[in-house]
């Protein structure tokens, strides 16, 4: 549990931590690929060790110092079964991706996780994958983990998602790999499309056209030099923070601006928001320098092809619509529902309990921004985008804010609290 009391001005400069999307990429392709991987500037977080664990349990060696990790690549083909169940902790990154690379194994293993990964919709991967002809057994018949996954020789399909994932999509692309044929995903919204990327640096035969990917089998994929981007999505708390803080002016070093994640950047402009790209470098994944000053800001739609774009920075955007001007809708955002916690009932318990005007729907949020908020106490519900995002609503709320459950930040951003703290005034 942490108290929060209500911000003077922050100023300052802060360096966001690796991508989390990209540093569980890094090491699974990685552990398939030939010889040696180094990662540098990958996230220490809760999440990404799992993965790291994961592979590990299957014979690959990964040595994690603080400055980079090694991945001892054995191939495509070099996964050992794994001895024990594998626990893939709060992870849906890891439990998605890997069920593609486990449906393509000579082998069968177990996946587990904690009370929200058991708690999560499966039946998102086991459907294409079971198409390919892998065999997925949800354990307690409920379509979530724990599951069994019976890895066989599988068919390349041109599979439709009905969801914009990339998870879905990367774990079918994988799948693809140990495919006899290719294998396209077509999906209704552009998501993510760091497996697309960095498979491609690794070696495989992957191109994409609009919302259609395509991957061919058996690639021959070889150890790389990844440098992980500082994560776009932790970098929206300060500019949450630096937008919404009377006096404030932070910059916010390497932050990855790939189109597919840069949707917090787009709607904080739309809404008024004062940030300048500095430093941009676009090789390979794409980098900048953020600086953020206090604005002014007023409601705006969000709904469509940008959701995906920003579809984790939604809690925080909630926040800064609750101090905008006017009214900010979202749409097509039902998604929120299934991630570490339903984000649309915790967003509107808390931020309602703080004093804002916000109603839930169907698939996302009506916020009437502008009236004045005040400390409450908030349960993260061991959600690391809740506890980060009611963090910064106590800057500017009167009283104190309490967070319970506020160190389930080591999901993503380990050293949150003091990065947060160096900044304050
Ligand atoms: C992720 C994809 C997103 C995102 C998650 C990380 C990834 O999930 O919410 O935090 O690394 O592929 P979906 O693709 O299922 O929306």
């Amino acid at each position: 549990m942490m108290k929060f009391q209500k911000a003077n001005t922050l100023k300052g400069e802060v360096t966001i931590p690796g991508d989390k999307s990209i540093s569980h990429r890094a090491v699974m392709f990685g552990s398939l690929a030939e010889g040696t991987t180094e990662v540098t500037n990958f996230l220490q977080g809760a999440d990404c060790l799992s993965t790291i664990e994961a592979f590990r349990q299957m014979g690959i060696t990964i040595e994690n110092t603080p400055e980079r990790i090694l991945i001892h690549g054995r191939g495509l083909h070099g996964l050992n079964a794994p001895s024990d169940v594998l626990d893939m902790g709060n992870s849906g990154t890891t439990t998605r991706l890997i069920s593609g690379i486990l449906a393509g194994q000579p082998f069968e293993s177990t996946l587990t996780g904690d009370a929200s990964i058991q708690k999560r919709p499966m039946r998102r991967i086991m459907e294409p994958l079971s198409m390919m002809g892998a065999s997925i057994v949800s354990i307690n018949g409920n379509d979530c983990a724990p599951l069994h996954i019976t890895g066989a020789p599988l068919h390349g399909i041109h599979y439709h998602s009905k969801v914009a994932s990339a998870q879905v999509k990367s774990a079918v692309l994988l799948a693809g790999l140990y495919a006899d044929g290719e294998t396209l995903v077509t999906e209704p919204s552009l998501s993510r499309n760091h497996t697309e990327i960095m498979l491609r640096t690794f070696g495989a035969d992957l191109t994409s056209e609009g919302r259609t990917a395509k991957v061919c089998p058996e690639p021959r994929l070889e150890g790389q030099k990844i440098h992980v981007p500082g994560d776009i999505s932790s970098a929206a708390y300060f500019i949450a923070a630096g937008l919404l803080v009377p006096g404030a002016e932070i910059l916010i070093k390497n932050v990855g601006i790939n189109p597919t994640r840069d949707g917090i950047l787009k709607v904080a402009q739309e809404m008024g928001g004062n940030i300048t790209l500095l430093n941009e470098n676009h090789d390979g994944e794409p980098t900048a320098d953020l600086l953020v000053k206090h604005s002014r800001l007023h409601g705006v739609v969000i709904e469509g092809d940008i959701i995906p774009t920003l579809i984790d920075e939604l809690p925080i955007i909630n926040i800064m619509a609750a101090c905008a001007e006017g009214t900010t809708v979202i749409r097509n955002a039902a998604e929120l529902k299934v991630k570490e916690s339903n984000r649309i009932d915790v967003m509107v318990q808390y931020l309602g309990a703080m004093g804002c005007d916000i109603t839930g729907t169907e698939d996302g949020m009506v916020i009437v921004g502008g009236r004045p908020l005040h400390g409450t106490e908030v349960d993260s519900h061991m959600d690391h985008r809740i506890a980060m995002s009611f963090a910064i609503a106590s800057l500017i709320a009167e009283g104190e804010t309490i967070i319970k459950g506020s160190d389930v930040v080591n999901i993503s951003y380990p050293n949150f609290y003091k990065d947060l703290q160096r900044l304050s005034l």
